[in-house]
């Protein structure tokens, strides 16, 4: 099985996607501030963030990857906006009441959902999205159930927040079907909360 670092440097692994949809969608109702985008990849997320005008710590523990995203970021004009961290996102000490966002897409860590929020200020939004397991089949993605989420257990790990948005799909992809969780949750302060317009595109 080749590392990331050879999927990357192999060009295997798509060099410039676009942005997460629902990403897209709310990123004008999130609060203003430092973003974070775990796991960033190609970094996909963590420019599109930088174009909408966010400072972005891009962490990822692929040399390759985090040279794609800088390439990318300079390719966009945001190159002073983003910080590369190369880390291990399973042991990394997130700074506590650091970030207005952050984002994790197609990376599992729910061990480390307790930090990842701490690192949340008040008010402060995550967005995630990953492989879900499913009935339908074949699946692109993870070859095991084991790195997929079940049904509801993202919507679970955010029950200690309010959430925005939750969606698990299924849709045809590339001749198989992609399964996914989505989440957009706000770091819940107390209990009053507010609930921002999002211009929806349907
Ligand atoms: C499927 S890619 C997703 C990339 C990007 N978030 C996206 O959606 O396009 C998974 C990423 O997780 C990174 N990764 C895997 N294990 C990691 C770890 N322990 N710490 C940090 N990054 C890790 C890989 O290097 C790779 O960039």
């Amino acid at each position: 099985m080749p590392t990331w670092d050879e999927r990357f440097a192999a060009g295997e692994y798509p060099q410039n996607p676009e942005p997460s949809a629902v990403l897209r969608e709310y990123v004008s109702s999130f609060p203003d501030g430092r973003a974070l985008d775990v796991a960033t990849g190609t970094g996909r997320n963590a420019v599109f963030l930088a174009e909408s005008g966010y400072e972005v710590d891009a962490l990822d523990q692929s040399r390759e990857g985090l040279k794609v995203t800088r390439e990318n970021a300079a390719e966009a004009g945001v190159e002073k906006r983003i910080e590369p961290i190369q880390a291990d996102a399973d042991t990394y000490e997130f700074p506590a009441d650091r970030y207005a966002v952050i984002t994790i897409s197609y990376y599992r860590v729910l061990d480390r959902f307790p930090d990842i929020k701490e690192a949340l200020v008040d008010g402060g939004v995550l967005f995630v999205e990953h492989h879900l397991r499913s009935t339908d089949g074949p699946l692109s993605g993870p070859s095991t159930d084991r790195y997929r989420f079940a049904s509801n257990e993202l919507l679970h790990a955010c029950l200690d927040m309010t959430v925005l948005y939750y969606d698990e799909t299924t849709t045809p992809h590339e001749g198989k079907h992609s399964a996914t969780a989505r989440i957009v949750a706000r770091n819940t302060t107390g209990g009053r909360q507010s609930y921002p317009a999002v211009e929806r595109g349907d």
